[in-house]
């Protein structure tokens, strides 16, 4: 059986490349929802609606577990999600307690989506353990739709980058956290423009190891030949074209894990 990896698009492939490593022996189908990206503009309803409907289809497909690879559904969707769907199902937050626990003491911004920004999850994560104030939430949606579109590098991409986060007195920071799964794109882009006492943390591996121990609890980890499926909302992707582009943004994460 499949391990179903969920994102409203491409940025779920940062976490497919993590678990393509890491589960060598495992079946992936990966479901970008294309039709409907970016989620991080709409509201919770839609996105239950979207996301009820991509488990429907993953299940019909047959997935043993899901990866809800996207930090905003998993803010607006994940408790009713594990309620409708008995199977495993591990979401996504941003990684604010592994910059607490990395860095302690010292400031960190979080960048995501407006919706995993402004949701009750990611506050009460914060509340939790951040009872000195140090972290600051900045929402970019626009890096969403650049990284649909391939942009990575462009001026307008430095522009916006520069615009939201310059105005921080960032030689007080210490930390980035990555809170949007399409946001590992751009860690060029933002090393270039941030100062080097800024480092990055997203949950990417995290997550993984998340997956590997719950497949692993349940009894339900493979030894196949690895094999990735890849969708557009119900579409299977084959046309050539469109998976040399999937394999396009899976070379970009493998040059920016080396950036730090
Ligand atoms: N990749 C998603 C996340 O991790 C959301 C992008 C969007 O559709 O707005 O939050």
């Amino acid at each position: 059986m499949k391990i179903g990896i969920f994102d409203s698009g491409l940025g779920g492939l940062s976490v497919l490349n993590e678990a393509i490593k890491k589960l060598p022996n495992e079946q992936f189908l990966y479901y970008a929802d294309r039709q409907n990206v970016p989620y991080g503009l709409k509201s919770k309803e839609q996105i239950l609606s979207y996301t009820t409907h991509a488990f429907k289809f993953m299940q019909e497909k047959d997935v043993k577990a899901v990866v809800v690879a996207c930090n905003t559904a998993t803010s607006a969707a994940i408790n009713e999600l594990r309620e409708e769907f008995a199977i495993p199902i591990i979401g996504m937050e941003p990684a604010v307690k592994k910059a607490a626990d990395i860095f302690k003491n010292s400031r960190t911004i979080v960048i995501a989506t407006p919706v995993t920004v402004k949701g009750k999850k990611l506050k009460d994560l914060i509340a939790r353990f951040d009872n000195k104030s140090l972290i600051d939430l900045v929402a970019l949606p626009k890096l969403v739709e650049f990284a649909e579109n391939e942009e990575f590098y462009s001026q307008r991409v430095r522009a916006y980058l520069k615009n939201e986060l310059l105005k921080f007195d960032l030689a007080n920071y210490s930390s980035l956290v990555l809170g949007c799964t399409h946001f590992n794109y751009f860690k060029d882009t933002l090393r270039e423009i941030l100062p080097p006492n800024i480092k990055f943390i997203d949950g990417n591996e995290g997550t993984v190891n998340k997956l590997k121990y719950e497949l692993e609890r349940v009894n339900l980890l493979e030894d196949s030949t690895q094999e990735i499926e890849y969708y557009y909302s119900d579409s299977k992707v084959d046309s050539q074209v469109e998976l040399d582009r999937i394999y396009r943004y899976l070379k970009r994460l493998d040059r920016m894990i080396l950036i730090d």
